[in-house]
C-alpha cells in the first residue's frame, strides 16, 4: 500500500488496513466514549505515530465552567508519542469584550514545556468563513494549526505544487558588487525543478461544503475533511497509527481510515460518539479514498 506522492491531488492507491489490531490495550477502529486522559492511562508510552486534533478550548462554557487541563494533556500527548512522531493542534482564539484570547499561543506554550518542539505554525484559513460584523476589526478566518514534534519529524511528505519557472537555469541577479546573496554562485546556472514544496498557509472550505456526511454536521465544529487528508498524509506513511484525543464527530478517523492509516480516538459525549460511529459506519469496509479537490 502506497501514496503515489503527495502533491495536492494525490490519489492513495490501494489499501491493507488490518481490522481491529490491538496496540497492547488499544483496539483500533474505535472510539473511546471517554475523557483522553482515561485513554492515556490504557496505552503504551510511544505508541503514536500522529495525533491530530482541535480541542474544545475555548468552549469551556460549554463544559460548566471545567477547566481545560492543556498542561496534563500535552504531558500525555508527549509520552504517547513515538519519537518522531508529531501532533497537529488546531486551535484559534475566541475574541472576549473586544479582547482576543490567546488561547492557542497557552496551548503552544505548554506543548514547548511539555518536551514537544513547535516544529511548524502553519496557518488555515476558511475559504467561507461565517458572515459577521466583527465591529473595528477585520474577518475572523484563520485558525493555527500548530504541528508540534518529538523530536525531528521522522515522516515528512511534502505536498507539492508546479514551479513557475520550472526546467528554465537559474540566473543571477546581482545588483552590488558582492552580488544579492540570495543566489550562490555554485547555484548560477543550475535548472529550476518543476515542482516545489506548498507554503504553510492551507485554505479550505467550512460548512457543509466540508464534508459531503450530513450526519457530521450534527456535531457543531468539524473539520474540514481535506485538511485532515492533508495533515494526515504529510506526517504519516500507511500503517502508521493516527490518533484524535477529541473525536468528534468521527473526520479524524474517516480520513486516517479512507487513508490506510490505523485509527482510534477518544470523545468524552456519548451523544458525538455515536454520530461518528454511525457516519464511519459507511466507510470503514471501504478501502481508499478517491482524489478531492
Ligand atoms: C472541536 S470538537 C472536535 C471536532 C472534530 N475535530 C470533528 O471533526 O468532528 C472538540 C470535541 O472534544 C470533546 N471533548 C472535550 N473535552 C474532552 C476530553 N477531555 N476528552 C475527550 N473529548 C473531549 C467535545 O465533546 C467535542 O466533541
Amino acid at each position: 500500500m502506497h501514496c503515489n506522492g503527495n502533491k495536492r491531488s494525490a490519489i492513495c492507491v490501494s489499501s491493507g488496513i488490518e481490522p481491529r489490531l490491538a496496540f497492547g490495550m488499544i483496539e483500533t477502529r474505535k472510539i473511546y466514549t471517554e475523557n483522553c486522559l482515561e485513554t492515556f492511562k490504557r496505552m503504551a508510552d510511544g505508541l503514536v505515530d500522529m495525533t491530530i486534533t482541535s480541542p474544545p478550548y475555548d468552549d469551556l462554557r460549554d463544559y460548566n465552567g471545567y477547566h481545560f487541563p492543556v498542561e496534563e494533556i500535552a504531558a500525555g500527548l508527549f509520552a504517547k508519542t513515538k519519537p518522531g512522531g508529531v501532533v497537529i493542534w488546531v486551535v484559534g482564539d475566541r475574541t472576549v469584550n473586544g479582547d482576543e484570547t490567546l488561547t492557542s499561543f497557552k496551548h503552544a506554550f505548554a506543548f514547548r514545556e511539555a518536551g514537544f518542539r513547535v516544529h511548524d505554525t502553519m496557518i488555515y484559513v476558511k475559504n467561507n468563513p461565517i458572515p459577521s460584523d466583527c465591529g473595528k476589526r477585520y474577518r475572523q478566518a484563520f485558525e493555527y494549526m500548530f504541528c508540534f514534534s518529538k523530536g525531528q519529524p521522522k515522516t515528512f511528505n511534502p505536498m507539492t505544487e508546479p514551479t513557475k519557472s520550472g526546467g528554465q537555469k537559474i540566473k543571477a541577479f546581482r545588483i552590488t558588487e558582492a552580488g544579492r546573496g540570495n543566489v550562490p554562485d555554485e547555484d548560477i546556472g543550475r535548472e529550476i525543478k518543476g515542482e516545489r514544496k506548498v507554503n504553510n498557509i492551507f485554505a479550505y472550505n467550512v460548512g457543509t461544503s466540508s464534508s459531503g456526511d450530513k450526519i457530521a454536521f450534527s456535531h457543531p465544529a468539524i473539520f474540514p475533511e481535506k485538511l485532515v487528508e492533508d495533515q494526515i498524509r504529510t506526517w504519516t506513511n500507511t500503517g502508521d497509527l493516527v490518533y484524535d484525543c477529541f473525536m468528534g464527530s468521527g473526520t479524524t478517523a474517516k480520513a486516517a481510515h479512507l487513508l490506510g492509516r490505523n485509527w482510534f480516538g477518544s470523545e468524552i459525549s456519548a451523544e458525538y460518539v455515536q454520530i461518528a460511529n454511525s457516519r464511519l459506519s459507511e466507510y470503514l469496509g471501504r478501502e481508499c479514498m478517491p482524489a478531492s479537490a
